[in-house]
């Protein structure tokens, strides 16, 4: 049998999703009407053979509660969380719930980062894993190298795909191709979290006899039971015939702030043209708005028909889109409130939000060039008529101030509707 584990991290990690992982765990925000951790999930549920789906992280248990138990009926695949009494590394976590992993006796371990936007092929890797016949296969994928800095980079042979040279976030270019934080493993790679751990034991004791922490100060903070996958497993396994790689041609996206969620809700709306075209508003119903795009619509969220929606809009539980309003590219969270002939444009609108008449919320800068997104946390009072750009944090009850004048509002307006920029209407 298979079985999956989908690292999830923990609080401490999820500062640079703020204001949004304020009331919820980031792998729980919603990315196309679902939470980001349900689309690996969903993947997963491919895998034949498939015994279990551990999620390991170091939330409270309370806070995914009700997310693992919703899941687990509706996939009908059983869904776990495990917590760590504290953070052991995106290995040491594996490792740490080794003898329930091992307890359905399985021959691989599929390990998944929760915060990537994939397609996750992962029956075709585990094909190739087979094939390859190492201890692990990494998806990776090719970027642009002035990107690569970022994430793990990587060489690898052509023609037999070993794993040849790795180095994570390198100061200088190694290679545009890079670790997408999707693994295949046989249950060896427990011993080789193990021999880690080991070996940073006879160090400790080494430097208890000599001074030989001096020569080694990379190493001097790491605890024993903490070991990353990347640096410690996969750094030293390259070239020994150990590890292989699986390259996807398909899309890819680190989800480590706002803005890269907004960019893979759109990703995960197109795939379900392929994979659940049924989650897509049509538009086609005589009562429904005029949708343009991949849009999202919760079934209890209540939508004018005169809305204008898309393309990649995400629209979650009992938000009121009021007649006449206007949303290109964003997600508008629970219970949002929007009201008649308002904007909202490359935004993401937290829970409770409410956006008055004739209002308008969108990313600041010149709509040719790269938009930022303008975000707004919970419970956020827009008034009647005003513009937000570019909000950096609101809060919870906070009013909306930081809106510009209706001067530059204007503006604004001649800017998106004057021969430069786009008008709202050539955006949809
Ligand atoms: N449970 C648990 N405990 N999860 C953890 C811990 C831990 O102590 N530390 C990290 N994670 C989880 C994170 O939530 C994330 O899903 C994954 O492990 C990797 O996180 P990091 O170790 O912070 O690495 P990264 O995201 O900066 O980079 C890694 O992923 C990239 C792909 O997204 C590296 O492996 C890169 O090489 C890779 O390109």
């Amino acid at each position: 049998s298979v079985v999956a584990v989908i690292m999830v991290g923990g609080p401490t990690k999820g500062t640079r999703f703020r204001p949004l992982s304020l009331n919820i765990p980031k792998p729980l925000f919603p990315l196309a009407g679902q939470a980001m951790v349900h689309h690996p999930i969903s993947a997963c549920k491919r895998i034949p053979n498939l015994a279990q789906i551990y999620l390991i992280g170091f939330y409270e248990e309370r806070e995914f509660a009700l997310f693992v138990s919703s899941v687990s009926n509706e996939l009908r695949v059983p869904v776990r969380y495990l917590k760590e009494d504290k953070p052991h590394g995106s290995a040491g976590g594996l490792y740490n719930f080794r003898d329930l992993i091992m307890e359905d006796n399985p021959s691989h371990i599929v390990l998944l980062n929760c915060d990537v936007c994939c397609s996750f092929p992962l029956p075709d890797m585990l094909e190739a894993h087979r094939r390859y016949g190492g201890m692990g296969t990494i998806l990776v994928i090719k970027v642009s190298p002035e990107s690569a800095y970022q994430f793990g980079e990587l060489v690898a042979d052509p023609v037999t795909n070993e794993l040849l040279h790795y180095a994570e976030k390198p100061e200088t270019f190694v290679s545009d191709r890079i670790n997408c934080g999707v693994y295949i493993f046989t249950p060896d790679i427990f011993t080789a979290i193990q021999g880690v751990s080991t070996q940073r034991k006879d160090r400790a004791t080494l430097r208890r006899v000599s001074s030989f922490e001096a020569l080694q100060p990379a190493n001097r903070s790491l605890p024993t039971d903490f070991v990353r996958l990347d640096q410690d497993i996969l750094s030293p396994l390259a070239g020994k015939k150990q590890l292989y790689v699986y390259e996807t041609m398909d899309f890819w996206e680190q989800i480590k702030n706002p803005g890269m969620s907004l960019k893979s809700s759109g990703l995960y709306l197109a795939q379900f043209r392929f994979t659940s075209p049924h989650l897509l508003a049509s538009g086609d119903g005589t009562k429904k708005a005029t949708i343009s795009g991949d849009v999202y619509i919760h079934p209890s969220a209540k939508v004018h028909l005169t809305a204008k929606i898309g393309p990649n809009v995400s629209i979650s539980a009992n938000a009121r889109i009021g007649a006449g309003v206007r949303l290109v590219s964003c997600i508008i969270l629970d219970d949002v409130e929007i009201q008649e002939n308002a904007v909202v444009i490359h935004a993401i609108v937290g829970w409770k939000s409410s956006i008055g008449r004739w209002s308008r919320v969108q990313a600041s800068g010149d709509y040719n060039a790269k938009l930022g997104v303008t975000i707004l946390g919970e419970s956020v009072t827009v008034e009647d008529e005003v513009v937000v750009e570019q909000v950096e944090i609101m809060e919870k009850d906070q009013e909306c101030i930081s809106y510009i004048t209706q001067q530059q509002a204007v503006e604004i307006d001649e800017l998106l509707m004057g021969p430069l920029g786009f008008s709202v209407d050539q955006l949809m």
